[in-house]
């Protein structure tokens, strides 16, 4: 039999990040590679980074260089412990992540994952790796099927890369150019995933609604009428989908919002600003306009629909006013959570030539405003919540002892006291309480819904 050998994988970054974990592992697994929680006493450790904002790099240095001791540790004990940095970063530094840190043996970037057992067997052999390919084979036609425990909210990678280029993103010169995977393939892995137990699909892209993947019946698909295909199948019942692009946001999509039981009503759409000058300047191709046109259309769609969105705020020229622009944008829509950033200058994008900087200082004081005021959004929206009756997924075990913890249909973390058999399953929770990142509540037992009929 084949020795058991302990790989440690360490995410950063967006969900196809934690999407790609899993597949390593998934392709490791036949070599003998089980995953482990901690690197001490690794086989295998592989970094999968994220390249997005600023620093990224340096974290990855300053994380292998903790875990260096570890690797010099183990080859004293007669072991070997292979080093690989994965992901983003691996694909924008290449060489230099070599150069730099000379005990590291692989640097691989996210369209080599299918070959890992090759770059695992060379590197053993003392070949030290760097492969940053994009062109080769498909590495969703060759990895394997995923493992049994993908549990009960599953990632399913339908689409991969980016086309836009944002002038602000390294994402199209990480992950390539869009690619979209054949349907029938996805809709296999989504079957599996179900009878593997998952109850809810998280359905994943970086640019997610271009989708335009081949049809069973030889026709192009987009991720409206994939979304229909998945709502049919049997044991599906939350459907939820990430990331969008405004400009993508197609009529049939729209309608899906409002046809599909099964698709949550939460939106994570990210607009980056408000101002039509910036948004111009971040190449993000729609204006504040577009924006407002398609959460009014999605609205109509799905009355109940919340929305998430991403900002960047200090973008090369914007000006106080631009800024305002944002702030309005925001009181406008009404979001339920978000994420906002300062600029960061990403080496190789065209915003990191730009001129016109705004000065650190009032970009941090502008995300400040920013944030205060989705916060006070996020706990009106959470807030709005208690008194209601809502589904919630149960999919983690909290602090305290008998606490669970899951998610509302809009994404919301929901803490109850409950039985250790409601884990995994969708139960009613009667909501309490909402703070600015949970809310509270209470199960709603067969008993109590009698007694709510009664009185
Ligand atoms: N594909 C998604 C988002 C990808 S990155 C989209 O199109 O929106 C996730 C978020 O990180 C972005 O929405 C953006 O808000 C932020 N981000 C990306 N590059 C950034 C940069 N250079 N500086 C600051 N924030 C950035
Ligand atoms: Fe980056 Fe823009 Fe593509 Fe999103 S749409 S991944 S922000 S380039
Ligand atoms: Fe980061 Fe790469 Fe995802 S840069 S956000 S891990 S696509």
């Amino acid at each position: 039999m084949q020795k058991t050998k302990k790989l440690f994988i360490k995410t950063w970054g967006c969900q196809m990040n934690s999407y790609d974990s899993n597949r390593m592992a998934d392709i490791l697994r036949p070599l003998g590679y089980r995953a482990v929680d901690t690197p001490d006493d690794a086989d295998m450790v592989i970094l999968n980074t994220c390249h997005i904002r600023e620093k990224a790099t340096d974290k990855v240095f300053s994380d292998l260089g903790r875990l260096r001791p570890l690797k010099e540790k183990k080859e004293a004990d007669g072991g070997k412990m292979l080093m690989a940095v994965a992901g983003c970063v691996a694909q924008a530094e290449g060489d230099f992540i070599l150069e730099r840190a000379p005990y590291v043996d692989m640097v691989f970037g996210p369209q080599t994952y299918h070959e890992l057992p090759e770059m695992v067997l060379k590197a053993n052999g003392n070949e030290r790796i760097v492969n940053t390919d994009f062109d080769g084979d498909n590495k969703f036609d060759k990895l394997p099927e995923e493992q049994k425990n993908s549990g009960v909210s599953a990632f399913l990678s339908i689409q991969e890369g980016c086309d836009k280029f944002c002038t602000f993103c390294v994402v199209p010169y990480t992950r390539g150019s869009e690619y979209s995977r054949n349907v029938q393939e996805i809709l296999d892995e989504a079957k599996r995933l179900v009878d593997n137990g998952a109850l809810e699909i998280i359905v994943l892209g970086q640019n997610v609604n271009a989708f335009h993947g081949a049809g069973p019946d030889g026709s192009t698909w987009g991720l409206g009428q994939l979304l229909r295909a998945i709502n049919e199948i049997e044991g599906v019942q939350r459907i939820r989908y990430t990331t969008s692009h405004p400009r993508d946001m197609d009529d049939d999509l729209i309608a899906a919002h409002g046809e599909l039981d099964k698709l949550m009503p939460f939106l994570h759409l990210p607009v980056q600003s408000g101002s039509d000058k910036v948004l111009k300047a971040m190449n993000r191709k729609h204006t504040r306009d577009l924006y407002f046109d398609v959460i009014e259309k999605l609205r109509k769609a799905r009355p109940d629909l919340a929305f998430s969105s991403d900002f960047i705020v200090g973008f090369p020229g914007e000006t106080e006013e631009d800024f305002e622009d944002t702030m309005d944008l925001v009181r406008e829509v009404g979001f339920a959570s978000c994420y906002s950033f300062k600029f960061s200058a990403r080496p190789g994008t065209p915003a990191a030539n730009m001129q016109n900087l705004v000065r650190d200082d009032i970009a941090s004081e502008r995300l400040k405003r920013l944030q205060s005021l989705l916060n006070e959004q996020q706990i009106a929206f959470n807030q709005q919540s208690v008194g209601l009756t809502l589904p919630v997924l149960f999919d983690r075990k909290g602090k305290r002892e008998g606490q669970l913890v899951g998610r509302s249909p809009f994404s919301q973390s929901v803490f109850v006291d409950g039985n250790a058999r409601l884990m995994n399953t969708i139960a009613d929770v009667k909501i309490s309480e909402g703070y600015e990142n949970s809310l509270t509540g209470d199960i709603v037992t067969d008993e109590s819904v009698s007694r709510i009929a009664i009185t």
